[in-house]
């Protein structure tokens, strides 16, 4: 409860600080494994008419073989160097609403090359709200640990100085996936009114 209340302030305070003086051509959705960055995504480039593109989905499709198995034959470092390729790649995308891996915007590098195209929404979720959706999928190689609540946490915590840097924060907690992309494409469209 307290993690969501302050999730709650912390949304209010990007929803309210927004300004967003670059060119933006795309959305990109960046948050933790779990907050819905890819149903969310998927929904609300249908409403958009944008492409929707998962780094996730073209990392599998590129490597020819799924993430788990990256992880495991060819180590995290190897699929981190995909996802600095795809991220490259982006920057030629219009009109596409991006779901990034969890862990893609943990490098300065990655989060600097999104915003030169897109708005960068990151969807929040407290740890055991994340736990509670990710626990029935066994394909997220972080959370084979013996504890992954703790695990969560621990990444979560690692990776908030990068989540923070978002244009805009939305809470997920307490919100359907259609209100979540709802609120996205609404943030979407003032960042593109605020430029014009
Ligand atoms: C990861 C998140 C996963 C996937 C990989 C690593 C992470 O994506 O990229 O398992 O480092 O948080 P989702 O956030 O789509 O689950």
């Amino acid at each position: 409860m307290r993690e969501n209340l302050r999730a709650k302030a912390l949304e209010m305070r990007y929803l309210k600080g927004m300004t967003v003086t670059r060119p933006i051509r795309n959305l990109a959705l960046i948050g933790f494994m779990g907050a819905g960055k890819s149903c969310a995504g998927r929904l609300a480039a249908e409403n958009m008419h944008f492409t929707f593109l998962d780094t996730d989905n073209v990392i599998e499709a590129r490597a020819g073989k799924a993430i788990s198995n990256i992880f495991q034959q060819d180590g995290e470092p190897a699929f981190r160097d995909w996802e600095r390729r795809i991220v490259e790649e982006l920057t030629r995308r219009d009109k596409t609403v991006i779901a990034t891996g969890g862990g893609l915007p943990a490098s300065e590098a990655n989060l600097a090359s999104l915003k030169t195209h897109a708005l960068v929404v990151c969807l929040w979720a407290s740890p055991e709200t994340i736990w509670e959706r990710v626990r029935a999928h066994a394909h997220r190689p972080l959370l084979n640990e013996a504890d992954p609540l703790a695990k969560i946490r621990q990444l979560l915590a690692e990776r908030e100085p990068y989540y923070r840097q978002a244009d805009v924060l939305v809470n997920t907690e307490m919100r359907s996936v259609r209100e979540v992309a709802q609120q996205v494409i609404h943030q979407f469209h003032m960042a593109q009114s605020a430029h014009r």
